[in-house]
């Protein structure tokens, strides 16, 4: 939180709700990734992705499905952060000798300019805050993604032919209760 108020300060996005922080709860985001279904080999995205917390328990809990774990953040101090928890996750796994973690790469940067559509097989955004506009043109930016590729959002997304929710669940976020809205693309 303070990590990021520090960011949005020094980078003169004070005034930004959309870079609000919170963030995922280790136990809680387990069930909310099994439910995207991963499958042997897939590479999973969570856009906008803080201190990586569900991209460190998207590695560790799903090694034997996930082949890397990729996220985007704005925010530099979070995005360096990310990148601490990242070597962190991969040295310990290490010594412990658990084989097989996926690697985790940050990408310091906008989620709007960076094409993650590109390799994408999951895809998460913690999307509460981004407002109508930003939630349209994120989800103009999923029509580049492949057929079959899962969504997980905790903001519905606006209709479009390529969208087909799927399920939704509550999950508990930093801040309390949320819903979780599953689509595939079609
Ligand atoms: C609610 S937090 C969720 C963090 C993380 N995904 C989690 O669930 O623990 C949303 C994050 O998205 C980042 N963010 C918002 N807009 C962004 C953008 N345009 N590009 C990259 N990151 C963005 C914010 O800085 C913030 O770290």
């Amino acid at each position: 939180m303070n990590i990021s108020h520090e960011d949005k300060v020094s980078m003169g996005f004070e005034h930004r709700r959309d870079l609000c922080y919170g963030e995922a709860e280790f136990l809680h985001f387990v069930p909310l990734i099994e439910a995207m279904n991963p499958q042997k080999g897939d590479v999973f995205y969570d856009i906008g992705c803080g201190t990586a917390r569900p991209l460190v328990v998207a590695a560790l809990a799903y090694s034997n499905f996930i082949s890397k774990c990729k996220g985007v953040e704005l925010l530099e101090g979070l995005a360096d952060t990310a990148k601490k928890c990242a070597e962190r996750t991969a040295i310990l796994s290490a010594e412990a000798e658990i084989e097989n973690i996926p690697a985790i790469e940050i990408i310091k940067g906008d989620l709007f300019e960076y094409d993650w559509p590109k390799d994408a097989d999951l895809v998460f955004c913690a999307n509460v805050l981004l407002g109508d506009e930003l939630n349209e043109r994120l989800t103009d930016m999923m029509a580049q993604l492949r057929k079959g590729v899962r969504v997980a959002v905790l903001n519905a997304l606006p209709q479009r032919p390529y969208l087909k929710k799927y399920f939704q669940m509550i999950t508990r976020m930093s801040w309390g209760y949320h819903t979780c809205i599953y689509y595939e693309i079609v």
